[in-house]
């Protein structure tokens, strides 16, 4: 049975089995439609492949940004990864989708919803229910109540929210520890942040920057904006996407003296984004 968010954020002991938040984040649907999707340990042959080169600048990796983390499990092997070469990185992490809220709106009855009040989970009395709709619930006419639910529930829990009467946490990984330095915010790479300017030595856009998800116009503005962010020449960047064999197709790239990216290493054939990165061109 999937966790309610009540017990995921409760730190029982169901909340740091690892398989149990996989499941628990899987349930949760954005309001963009996409759901908290990740897996541990999937960047390995990128690991082996990156670390002559990461190790030898190590002592340059001071800040990490990576984009697009989900619940931010594989920052977590990062971090650890990057401190195997020889770094210790302060790393921040992103998503478009961090904070949400429990907000208790009758006696046992509580919602795990979004900072807008869109419901990722109902808990009643315990019981975690989806308030997302799937094909079959138009069938067995399931869709009625859940679509009722959402649609009445929503400005309501926007209110209650924003009157201060929630719950906050972060839809994030137990298996950070207070120790990491990894600051989680929520950001949109599409939209300039004046906050992350000039700031990073290393950025990591991994299942993110895809063909399949975005249009080459908006890959060049998030490359653009990921340029603005590195601290500038001999900074890294590194792209892959992980197939539904479990391989990936990454590079690593390096910004160089004139402001464009050069390959510095491939694995599994390169990032399929790799043309649009190297045809970058600083204004
Ligand atoms: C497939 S997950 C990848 C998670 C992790 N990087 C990995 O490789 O396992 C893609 C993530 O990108 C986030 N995302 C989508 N569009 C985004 C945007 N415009 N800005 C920031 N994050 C975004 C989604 O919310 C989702 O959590």
């Amino acid at each position: 049975m999937v966790m309610s968010a009540r017990q995921f954020y409760s730190g029982s002991e169901a909340s740091t089995d690892y398989t149990r938040e996989s499941e628990f984040f899987a349930k949760l649907k954005m309001r963009n439609g996409t759901f908290k999707l990740t897996r541990p340990s999937r960047f390995r042959e990128l690991e082996t492949a990156f670390r002559p080169v990461l190790t030898e600048r190590s002592e340059r990796l001071r800040e990490a940004l990576d984009v697009g983390v989900s619940t931010g499990v594989t920052t977590v092997e990062l971090l650890r990864y990057l401190e195997t070469c020889g770094a210790a990185p302060r790393i921040t992490a992103t998503d478009l989708f961090i904070d949400a809220h429990i907000v208790e709106v009758a006696t046992g009855i509580r919602v795990l919803a979004d900072p807008e009040g869109w419901p990722l989970q109902y808990d009643v009395a315990g019981l975690a229910i989806r308030p997302w709709i799937r094909r079959l619930d138009y069938v067995s006419l399931a869709f009625i109540p859940r679509h009722l639910a959402s649609t009445i529930l929503q400005p309501r829990l926007r209110a209650l929210i924003r009157s201060g009467r929630s719950e906050p946490v972060q839809m994030i990984t137990r298996s950070l520890s207070d120790a990491d330095s990894i600051a989680f915010v929520e950001d949109d790479i599409m939209r300039r942040s004046a906050d992350f300017a000039g700031r990073f030595d290393l950025v990591r856009a991994a299942n993110i920057l895809n063909r399949s998800y975005f249009s080459n116009d908006q890959i060049r503005t998030a490359v653009a904006n990921i340029h603005s962010y590195l601290s500038g020449p001999g900074s890294l960047l590194i792209v892959t996407r992980t197939n539904e064999k479990g391989e990936n197709g990454g590079t690593l790239f390096e910004v160089g003296a004139d402001g464009s990216f050069s390959v510095v290493k491939r694995v599994g054939g390169g990032s399929e984004v790799e043309d649009l990165i190297l045809g970058y061109r600083p204004s």
